[in-house]
C-alpha cells in the first residue's frame, strides 16, 4: 500500500531509490517517482504504470543528486496519473507519503484561503503545501515539517525533502510503518526492511508518533510528545531470498514451490527436537483459556476460519472469527479467559492492527501469527508466533497462507494437549499428522503439477464456484479468492451444504464447480451436494484422492488427483491445487500473476 524511501547518500541516489522501490513494488505499482536535490535544487521524475516506466524515463532524463526520496503508489485519492504520482511538490518542499490524510479537505480549504492552490487530486499534496505555507511564514524546514505533521489526521508514514537542504530529510510515522537504516556516513529511510536490504542491515523502527530529523551522520528522533527518544538499532540477518525468481517465471510459482521447506521451517519452531509435543512460549497456556477470538483479513482470515474447525474439534474450545475491518468497529465484548489471535503475513494490515489495539485496550492477552517479526502487529502483541515463510513477493498469498495454517494447526494440537481433550492415541495420531504436513504438501505439489490443462478450461469461464464442507469450506473461499485475484474470473466459495439455499440457481453448463473432497467423514455428504450440481447440468471439477475419485468421479467433468492425506490437516495439502488452479488459469489468460490489477500486498490503509 505505497512504499516510500529516502536516501542521504555519498553517491548518486537515483539508482538506490529505484532499486529500493523495486523491492517494494509489491506494496503498490500504479505509478512511481523520485525527487532529488541536485546542487541543492529540488527536481523530480514521475511515471505511471510499473516501476520499469520510471526506470526508462530516468535513462532519457537522468536525475543526479546524493539526497533523494522515492515512492511506489497504490492510489487512494486520485487516479494513477503522472500528476497524482508522488513525490508531490509545493515550492521548496517535496513529499512522499504512505497512508491517508483524513482531514485533507479541511486543510485544503485553509490553504486555499492563504492563496496556495492545488494541482493534484491527492490528499498528499496537502502535506507539501502546508509545509510550504509554514516556510513562507518564516519557519525553517524542521519546524515547518513538525508543525505540518501536527496538523495531520489519519494514517501516514512520510519523508520530506527541502530545496537548499541537501543534508536533511524529515521522516514521520503515524499509523504506517517506517524504518531507518544506518550506513557509513549515509542514512536510509524505508517503508520496510526489504527496501533497505541492499543498502544496510542496521535498522531501527520508528514508533507511533515519531518524528525524525535525518542527516548523513544519523537521526534525531522525538516521540509524539516531542521528547527526544532513542530507538534500538538492530542488525538483521541479510535476506536475499526475494532477489530473483529462482528460475521460475513468476514469484508466485517460486513461492508455491517453496511451501514444503517453508512449512518445515515453520514447524521446526513449534516441534522442537527432543520435545514430546508442540512447544509454545510459556505465556500461552490453553488450560486457562475459555474462548479464542481470531481476527484477520483476506487470505489470513480464511486461515483463521480453518483453524476454528481445528480448535473446536480437537480442543473443544469455542472460537469466534471475524474480519478485522468489521471487528474493529463492532466493539465486541471480550469475556474473561479470552485469548485473541491476530493473523497477518505482513504484520502491518491497518484494520488488523486497529482490531488488535481495540483488544489490547480491553486487557485481553494477544498472540499474533506473523511473517514479519519486526512488524507493528508483532511488536504490539504479548506473544509472537512466527511463520517462517520467508519473504513473499507475489501479491496472491500462497506460502504465507499454508505456513499460517501450520502454526494454527500446531496451536490447536497444543490446546488439545493442555486441555486433555484427546485420548493419548488420538493425540499421537494428530501429532503425527502435523509432522507429516511438509511431506504431504510436497507430494501434493508433485502430483498436481500437471494441472495446466484443467486450468486452460477454467480460463474460458466467466464464473466459477468452489465448494467444500467442514474445514474444506474455508479452503473453498480461499480457492475462489485466489482465482479472482489473479485471473479476474468471478468466483465464489460456498459451504457444500449451503448451495441448495440459493446459489444452486447459478448452476448451468458454463459454470465450473470445483469441489474439494478429501476422503474424510464428510466425504459422502459432499458428494451428495456434488450430485445435486451434476443433476442440474453443472460441470464438476472434483479434487480428491485415489479412493475418493474411485468412488465418486463417475460423470464429473474433470478431476484432480491428490495424494492420500491425514484428514485432520487436509486443508493445508488441498491449498496446493487451489493455488495451482488459480496460477495456471492466470497464466492461460495472460494476466499479471505477481502484480494483479488494483491490488497491493501490504494494506496499510483502512
Ligand atoms: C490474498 C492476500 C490478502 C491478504 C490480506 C491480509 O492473496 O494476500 O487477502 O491475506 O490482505 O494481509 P496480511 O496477511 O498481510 O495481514
Amino acid at each position: 500500500m505505497c512504499g516510500i524511501v529516502g536516501v542521504l547518500g555519498q553517491h548518486e541516489v537515483a539508482p538506490m531509490l529505484v532499486e529500493a522501490l523495486r523491492r517494494m513494488e509489491y506494496r503498490g505499482y500504479d505509478s512511481a517517482g523520485i525527487a532529488t536535490l541536485q546542487e541543492g535544487h529540488l527536481d523530480r521524475r514521475r511515471a505511471t504504470g510499473k516501476l520499469a516506466e520510471l526506470s526508462d524515463l530516468l535513462v532519457h532524463e537522468p536525475l543526479p543528486g546524493k539526497t533523494g526520496i522515492g515512492h511506489t503508489r497504490w492510489a487512494t485519492h486520485g487516479a494513477p496519473t503522472v500528476g497524482n504520482a508522488h513525490p508531490h511538490r509545493a515550492g521548496p518542499v517535496a513529499v512522499v507519503h504512505n497512508g491517508i490524510i483524513e482531514n485533507f479537505r479541511a486543510l485544503r480549504g485553509e490553504l486555499a484561503d492563504a492563496g496556495l492552490t492545488y494541482n493534484t487530486d491527492t490528499d498528499t499534496e496537502t502535506i507539501a503545501l502546508m509545509a510550504q505555507h509554514y516556510i513562507e511564514q518564516g519557519l525553517g524546514p524542521i519546524d515547518a515539517a513538525r508543525k505540518t505533521v501536527d496538523r495531520l489526521e489519519g494514517a501516514f508514514a512520510l519523508c520530506l525533502l527541502f530545496d537548499g537542504h541537501p543534508d536533511l530529510i524529515i521522516a514521520a510515522r503515524r499509523g504506517s510503518p517506517l524504518a531507518l537504516g544506518y550506513g557509513d556516513g549515509e542514512m536510509f529511510i524505508g517503508s520496510d526492511a526489504i527496501a533497505l536490504g541492499p543498502l544496510t542491515n542496521r535498522l531501527s523502527y520508528l514508533e507511533e508518533g515519531d518524528f525524525a530529523v535525518v542527516r548523513r551522520e544519523g537521526a534525531e528522533i522525538s516521540d509524539g510528545q516531542g521528547r527526544t527518544v532513542t530507538r534500538e538499532i538492530r542488525t538483521l540477518a541479510p535476506d536475499t531470498s526475494y532477489v530473483d525468481k529462482g528460475g521460475h517465471k513468476y514469484f508466485m510459482a517460486k513461492e508455491m514451490a517453496e511451501q514444503p521447506s517453508a512449512i518445515g521451517d515453520t514447524l521446526a519452531e513449534y516441534l522442537r527436537e527432543g520435545a514430546q509435543g508442540v512447544v509454545l512460549p510459556s505465556e500461552i497456556d490453553f488450560s486457562t483459556v475459555t474462548r479464542i477470538t481470531m481476527v484477520a483479513c483476506g487470505t489470513a482470515y480464511f486461515a483463521c476460519l480453518t483453524a476454528k474447525y481445528w480448535f473446536e474439534q480437537l480442543a473443544r474450545l469455542p472460537v469466534e472469527v471475524d474480519i478485522a475491518s468489521e471487528f474493529r468497529y463492532r466493539e465486541p465484548p471480550m469475556p474473561d479467559g479470552s485469548l485473541a489471535i491476530f493473523v497477518s503475513q505482513s504484520g502491518e494490515t491497518a484494520d488488523t492492527l486497529a482490531a488488535l489495539r481495540y483488544v489490547a485496550a480491553q486487557g485481553v492477552r494477544i498472540a499474533s501469527v506473523v511473517n514479519v517479526p519486526e512488524s507493528s502487529i508483532a511488536r504490539e502483541s504479548d506473544v509472537v508466533l512466527p511463520t517462517r515463510a520467508g519473504v513473499e513477493i507475489g501479491v496472491a498469498s500462497t506460502k504465507a497462507f499454508t505456513c499460517q495454517l501450520t502454526v494454527l494447526a500446531a496451536l490447536a494440537v497444543k490446546a488439545a494437549t493442555d486441555r486433555a481433550t484427546l485420548s493419548p492415541e488420538a493425540l499421537a495420531e494428530t501429532l503425527a499428522a502435523l509432522r507429516a504436513v511438509p511431506g504431504v504438501v510436497n507430494q501434493a505439489l508433485l502430483v498436481t503439477s500437471d494441472i495446466a490443462g484443467v486450468a486452460a478450461e477454467i480460463a474460458k469461464a466467466q464464473d466459477v464456484l468452489f465448494l467444500g464442507r467442514g474445514a474444506m469450506f474455508p479452503l473453498a473461499l480461499e480457492g475462489a479468492l485466489k482465482l479472482k485475484e489473479i485471473s479476474y474470473i468471478h468466483a465464489e466459495g460456498y459451504a457444500s451444504g449451503e448451495l441448495k439455499h440459493g446459489p444452486i440457481a447459478l448452476i448451468d453448463p458454463n459454470v465450473p464447480v470445483v469441489v474439494f473432497a478429501p476422503m474424510d467423514r464428510l466425504f459422502d455428504k459432499t458428494v451428495s451436494n456434488m450430485q445435486e450440481v451434476m443433476a442440474r447440468g453443472g460441470k464438476v471439477l472434483l479434487v480428491s484422492d485415489a479412493e475418493g475419485l474411485e468412488r465418486a468421479s463417475d460423470g464429473v467433468w474433470k478431476w484432480i488427483k491428490m495424494p492420500k492425506v491425514p484428514p485432520v490437516f487436509a486443508p493445508i495439502a488441498y491449498a496446493v491445487p487451489a493455488q495451482l488452479l488459480a496460477y495456471h488459469t492466470a497464466v492461460a489468460k495472460g494476466t499479471d500473476v505477481d502484480q494483479p490489477r488494483n491490488l497491493a500486498k501490504s494494506v496499510t490503509v483502512e
